[in-house]
């Protein structure tokens, strides 16, 4: 297979953890004879620093002619004192609704080996396997108006949670399909006891329902959700949600496995191509220091190969080859729980020399 990937690395512990994903998938093109072609991007304060705008148009164009995108993370102290619309984050931003990138998917696994780095107890975490589905170009975040107004004499604020039809039913589609490749449900969560938006939301997944059957709906009100994946997080196989309560529910899930640098995500585009980056920020705390976990990372790349190429068995091999060196007991410091711990670079290398393992 022949396919050109945007890598676009970003600031601080974005460059050192992407340049791992990087290598492990030239391994992987080695090893199952394909063709990778890796084109670089600018973005963020890096972008920022060398042409004055945190994502120049050639970025844009690379994204829209590649085949899928690696994006490490963007930020950092140094461009904090700029005004909003220049800030680093407003490439991130703005290149996911160039993309129309609609679904984000962040799946949390708790295997064996990590259920300790958890700070909740082993036995309420060990083998918790949900994937969290997130619409992210609509509600709350995009609704306009969103602005400071009068109110009876006095300073009020209106912000706007908008919703089209169409955009619900592509998110919960995605969440079906996703289901039938998994374990076969979807929680599907909303505020319909308050809110319109939910009740269209719970509608429109009813009737997305009847085209899957072999998949089990339920519906399940955000603040139990919030209760429930702390209560009982094994309990979910698919959750989807609207904006707003998937940002708080993914970032609340994420502590499950104990530390950010475990965990890989997806952005899914309407059509072009796709975006795969790690949840964590660019960690300023710990950049230049090959510190990092790369493993979120390297398992965005796996995501990548398995949604945008439909390279399963490619995908495993990555996955299988993290979960054999955890169980091996090599650990970045932010697993490491104040034992003995190894290098990004180091752990880079041992989970190429598993993937190359016969
Ligand atoms: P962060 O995710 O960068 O760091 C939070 C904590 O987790 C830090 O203690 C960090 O050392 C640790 N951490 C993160 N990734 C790690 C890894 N791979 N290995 C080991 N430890 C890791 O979030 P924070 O500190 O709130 O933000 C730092 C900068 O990153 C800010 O400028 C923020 O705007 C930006 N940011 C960017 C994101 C993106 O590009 N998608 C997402 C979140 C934050
Ligand atoms: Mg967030």
């Amino acid at each position: 297979m022949k396919k050109t990937i945007a890598v676009l690395q970003g600031d601080g512990v974005g460059k050192e953890v992407t340049a791992g994903a990087v290598n492990v998938l030239k391994v992987i093109a080695d090893r199952f004879d394909h063709e990778f072609h890796f084109e670089y991007g600018l973005i963020g304060g890096e972008a920022i620093d060398q042409q004055g705008v945190p994502l120049p148009d050639e970025t844009i164009t690379l994204c829209k002619n590649s085949d899928a995108i690696l994006l490490g993370a963007v930020g950092g102290e140094k461009w904090n004192s700029i005004p909003r619309h220049l800030r680093p984050e407003q490439g991130l931003l703005k290149i996911r609704k160039e993309l129309d990138v609609y679904a984000n998917l962040r799946p949390v696994t708790v295997q064996g080996a990590l259920a300790d780095s958890s700070p909740l107890k082993r036995e309420y975490v060990e083998g918790v396997d949900c994937m969290i589905v997130r619409e992210l170009t609509g509600g709350l975040y995009f609704g306009r108006p969103s602005e400071r107004v009068e109110r009876d004499g006095e300073e009020a604020v209106v912000d706007t949670l908008f919703y089209k039809r169409s955009e619900i039913e592509r998110i919960l589609r995605s969440a079906f399909e996703m289901a039938q490749k998994r374990n076969g449900r979807v929680t599907s969560v909303d505020k319909a006891n308050v809110l319109e938006s939910s009740r269209l939301w719970r509608e429109v997944a009813e009737e997305v329902a009847k085209d899957y059957e072999d998949v089990k709906l339920e519906h399940m009100l955000v603040d139990a959700a919030a209760m429930q994946l702390i209560r009982n997080p094994k309990y979910f196989d698919v959750l989807v949600t609207e904006n707003l309560f998937g940002d708080i529910l993914s970032d609340e899930a994420s502590m499950l496995a104990g530390s950010l640098g475990m965990l890989p995500s997806a952005s899914l585009s309407s059509d072009g191509a796709s975006i795969y980056e790690p949840v964590h920020g660019s960690a300023p705390d710990i950049a230049g220091q090959n510190k990092a976990n790369p493993i979120a990372a390297i398992l965005s790349a796996a995501m990548l190969l398995r949604h945008s190429f439909d390279l399963h068995q490619e995908a495993d091999k990555i996955e299988d080859a993290v979960e054999r060196v955890l169980a091996q007991g090599y650990r970045t410091p932010d697993i490491a729980d104040g034992e003995e711990s190894v290098s990004t670079d180091k752990m880079v290398d041992v989970i190429i020399e598993a993937i190359q393992a016969p």
